[in-house]
């Protein structure tokens, strides 16, 4: 038989730039996930005790977000990826370092969703649409107060 008749849909979505653009920013949570967890764990001296907390607050809403995400790529049939992001994830003991890396990957992320958004309205689904703009508040907002925190 022609394999042609074997395409499933979710081969026919993957080229789809919502999928692709769907899937960078869910390996940038899958990243996220990974990267707070470390800087919880390691984050040392005076401001352990809140950052330790405040990064861990940030692996569950990395997860909130990469689960919301992941549905929506399966609502558009495509095929979510399970590879994180490759940016290295910098070690250090150092909080000052975690917050600046942390401001990178808020800005990264929220410029992905940023530029996801106007795809989503493309397609008319006011559900789709606004679930990714809450992540997309959630990452404007960590952006802030990373920037507050940087002062
Ligand atoms: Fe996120
Ligand atoms: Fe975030």
């Amino acid at each position: 038989m022609n394999p042609i008749y074997h395409r499933s849909t979710v081969d026919i979505m993957g080229d789809q730039p919502i999928i692709t653009a769907l899937n960078k920013a869910l390996a940038w949570e899958l990243r996220a996930i990974a990267m707070y967890a470390h800087y919880s764990a390691y984050v040392s001296g005076i401001h352990r005790p809140h950052l330790s907390a405040y990064f861990s607050n940030e692996v569950n809403e990395s997860i909130t977000h990469a689960s919301t995400v992941r549905s929506a790529i399966v609502k558009l049939d495509g095929k979510a990826i399970t590879e994180r992001a490759p940016e290295e994830i910098i070690h250090t003991h150092d909080y000052s370092i975690m917050l600046e890396e942390a401001y990178k990957t808020e800005k990264i992320a929220s410029g992905t969703y940023q530029s996801i958004l106007p795809m989503i309205e493309e397609l008319g689904d006011d559900e789709l649409y606004d679930s990714l703009e809450v992540i997309y508040f959630d990452e404007m907002r960590s952006v802030e107060e990373l920037r507050m925190m940087l002062k």
